[in-house]
């Protein structure tokens, strides 16, 4: 493994390499001596987080994982405008350089080609971050993660993926993944505009996952073991009608939104008709396509989905940097 870049670069063969080193490290977090064999395992190797889009869980926990490892890190937020790139350098310098200062760069970006790009140039391991609405990779590797502690298999299961799912790359990576294992049906609930790509389900076809799309969530609710549901992706709708980064738009009243938020809202009522089994996930952050009052559900999974990023994204920075 040299770079992650897309879900689609995995085999069953290398995710089944990544969760045992996951459950290995998710041990050795849980007690002091584990904790320190970690953070002495990569002592002196330092990890860059360059992320040109806002992030809150996927930039502190691959910090968060790296200090466990013992590495230093250097980071970027905001680097659209704090970095360079406001003076005009393009991503592959600012990759040339910043892969002087550190082993392994973690790389958020509003392209959906920026990861390949970045890669391109790198003579460092790049791990895509959430790219456009393209791809986040290890996102949809936590996810799995979540689906096999939660529901004790990655296979033979009737997965129902909702939201924006045009232009949300958790979905896209997710869906790619679920794909490699057999007997897995996903269901694609949106609305017409919104639903997901057709290269997404050419993949699916090609891969032989039955998939089906609707705007009817109750409909698709009752009969899922997995739920996974996405906000509204506002700021890419924005930038795409008005053609303006999403700096400018920051701040401005957003264009209306579609119903999708008050037409696919996790509520009580979705709660009734879903199995006691079903799970119910979510990238984070949420809106208000699943209320508050879920949370208290046992079937609701998203804050576990938060710890378990920190566990996936130490395995795979540890194995890297091997
Ligand atoms: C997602 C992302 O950035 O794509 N967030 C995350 O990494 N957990 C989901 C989102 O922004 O909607």
């Amino acid at each position: 493994m040299q770079h992650i870049l897309s879900a689609r670069q995995f085999d069953q063969e290398a995710i089944a390499d990544i969760f045992a080193r996951t459950d290995l490290v998710r041990e050795q977090l849980a007690t002091r001596d584990g904790r320190r064999e970690l953070a002495a395992s990569h002592l002196g190797e330092v990890a860059a987080t360059l992320f040109y889009e806002p992030s809150t869980r996927t930039r502190l926990s691959f910090e968060s994982a790296a200090a466990r490892l013992g590495m230093g890190i250097i980071s970027t937020e905001n680097a659209k405008e704090y970095s360079s790139s406001i003076k005009g350098e393009s991503l592959e310098d600012s990759i040339r350089t910043v892969a002087a200062y550190a082993g392994v760069i973690i790389m958020r970006h509003g392209d959906d080609d920026s990861a390949e790009r970045a890669a391109a140039v790198s003579p460092v391991p790049v791990i895509n971050a959430g790219a456009g609405k393209g791809e986040h990779p290890t996102q949809s590797l936590l996810d799995l993660y979540t689906i096999r502690h939660e529901a004790g298999r990655t296979d033979d299961l009737k997965v129902v993926i909702g939201g924006d799912l045009a232009h949300g790359r958790t979905a896209r990576s997710l869906a790619q993944l679920l794909s490699l294992y057999p007997n897995n049906h996903l269901t694609f609930v949106s609305t017409p505009e919104l639903q997901i790509g057709q290269d997404i389900l050419d993949h699916l076809d090609e891969r032989g996952t039955t998939h089906e799309q609707t705007d009817d969530m109750f409909g698709a609710l009752h009969e899922a073991d997995v739920v996974y549901w996405t906000r509204l992706q506002k700021e890419r709708h924005a930038s795409v009608a008005a053609g303006r980064g999403l700096r400018k738009l920051l701040g401005k009243k957003l264009p209306a939104a579609p119903t999708l938020e008050s037409a696919f809202s996790i509520n009580q009522a979705a709660l009734q008709v879903m199995k006691p089994a079903t799970i119910i996930m979510h990238p984070l952050p949420r809106n208000h396509e699943i209320e508050a009052s879920v949370d208290a559900d046992p079937r609701a999974k998203y804050f576990d989905q938060v710890k378990n990023g920190l566990y996936v994204r130490t395995a795979l920075l540890d194995m890297l940097s091997k």
